[in-house]
Parts: C-alpha cells; structure tokens; sequence
C-alpha cells in the first residue's frame, strides 16, 4: 500500500453503523420536528423542542464524524454497474452528506438567532453559534424548512433507488450496506 488513499471495495463496519445510526435518528427527528409545537414570537423552546435540537446535534456530529471516515476510508461503487449508475449514485451520496450537515447546521442557527438557551438532553447547556438577532431570524427563516425538505427528497429518490435494485435489477447494492 502506498500513502495515497486506496478504495475499499466493500463498506466496512463503521461505515455500516454510521449510515443506519443516521438513518434511525433521522426517523425520529422528522415526526419530531412535524409533531412538536409552532413557535411563536419570544417563545421559550419547550421539552419537544429541546429533543429535536438534542437530537439534530447528535446527527450533525455524526455526520461530519462520517465524513472524514468516508474521506478517509473510500469505497469504490459497484464495478457491476453502469457507469452513468456509478457516477449517479457518488452524486446522490455526496448530496446526502452535504444536505444533512447544511439541515442541521441551519436548525443551529435559527435556534441561535432566536437566543434560546437549550439544554442537551439535560447534560449541558448547548453552545450556540450567534447572539439572538431579529434580522438573522428573518434570513434564516425558512431555510431550515427548504433544507429539511430537500433532504427528505433525496433521502426518497436513494431509497427507491436502492429498492429498483433489489426487487427490479436484483442485484447486491442492498447487500454492500446490510450486516456481513
Ligand atoms: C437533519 C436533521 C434535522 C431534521 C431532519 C430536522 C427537521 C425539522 C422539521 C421537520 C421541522 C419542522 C418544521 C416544519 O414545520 O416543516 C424542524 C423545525 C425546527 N428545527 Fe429541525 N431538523 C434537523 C436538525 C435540527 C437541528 C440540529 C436544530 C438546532 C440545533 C434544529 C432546530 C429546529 C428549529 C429551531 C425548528 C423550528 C423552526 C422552524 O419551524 O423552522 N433542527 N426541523
Ligand atoms: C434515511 C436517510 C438515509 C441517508 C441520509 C442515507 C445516506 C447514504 C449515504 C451518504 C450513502 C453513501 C455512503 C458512502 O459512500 O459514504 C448511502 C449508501 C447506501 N444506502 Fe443509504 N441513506 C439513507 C437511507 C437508506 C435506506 C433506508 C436504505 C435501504 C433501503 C439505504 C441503503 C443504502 C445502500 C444499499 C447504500 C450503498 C450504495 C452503494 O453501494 O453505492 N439507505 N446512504
């Protein structure tokens, strides 16, 4: 092996527990975020809201956690495949990880602007990234909401994706992310 970086065929155990770490946590963090209360001007967050930024902070460190594993321990795509199936899918992947680090990284800061002080799960108080700021608020605003949504597209298209593969061209993509 040489110093440059050689791609794996195949993805490793922690590779394979990152992607369903995530997936799990970003099950809970949607009906989260759609159940708990709107919030209105100079609202204090409540205990639903605390869980959903507890919980985002958890996916946002694991993320870039992720990340530089995947830089640092890449994976070749399935030499099986076409290669417009190849090049398609390392740009969906690569959307993915830049989508949900954009997602939680905006949820941070609309939770900042606003100058709530949050409690992560009852262990610390969370750092936040700004003072409050009206005009911020304003700026951010919806961007956490357009993020979230074009997360949830992407995640959908990469599931059916997955899917087409398993039950259409019956091949093993599903396999490279399962146990084993
Ligand atoms: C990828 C992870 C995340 C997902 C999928 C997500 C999803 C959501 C969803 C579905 C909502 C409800 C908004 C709506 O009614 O459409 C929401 C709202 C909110 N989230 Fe997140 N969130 C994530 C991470 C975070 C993080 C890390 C924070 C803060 C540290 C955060 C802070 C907020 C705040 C303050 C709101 C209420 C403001 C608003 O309605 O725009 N979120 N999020
Ligand atoms: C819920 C949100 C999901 C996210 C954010 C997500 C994200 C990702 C990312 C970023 C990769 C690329 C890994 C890398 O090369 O570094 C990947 C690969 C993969 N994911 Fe997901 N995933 C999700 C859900 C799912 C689900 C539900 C399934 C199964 C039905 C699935 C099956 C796969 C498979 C099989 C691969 C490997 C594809 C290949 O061999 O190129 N993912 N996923």
């Amino acid at each position: 092996m040489g110093s440059s970086l050689q791609s794996a065929a195949q993805y490793g155990t922690t590779a394979k527990i990152f992607h369903w770490m995530i997936v799990a946590l970003l099950a809970v963090q949607y009906p989260v975020g759609w159940l708990m209360p709107d919030i209105h001007r100079d609202m204090q967050p409540g205990a639903p809201m605390a869980l959903h930024i507890s919980i985002g902070i958890v996916i946002l460190a694991l993320i870039v956690a992720r990340l530089v594993w995947r830089l640092t321990h890449p994976v070749a795509p399935d030499g099986s495949l076409p290669r417009w199936q190849q090049l398609s899918s390392e740009a969906t992947h690569w959307l993915l990880y830049v989508l949900v680090l954009a997602t939680t990284l905006t949820g941070w800061l609309f939770a900042s602007f606003r100058g709530w002080s949050i409690s992560f799960f009852n262990i610390m108080t969370l750092p936040m990234l700004a003072g409050a700021s009206r005009p911020a608020i304003k700026v951010i605003d919806g961007w956490h909401q357009a993020l979230e949504w074009a997360l949830l597209i992407v995640v959908v298209a990469h599931i059916a994706s997955v899917l087409v593969h398993r039950f259409v061209y019956r091949d093993r993509v599903l396999q490279r992310m399962l146990p084993g």
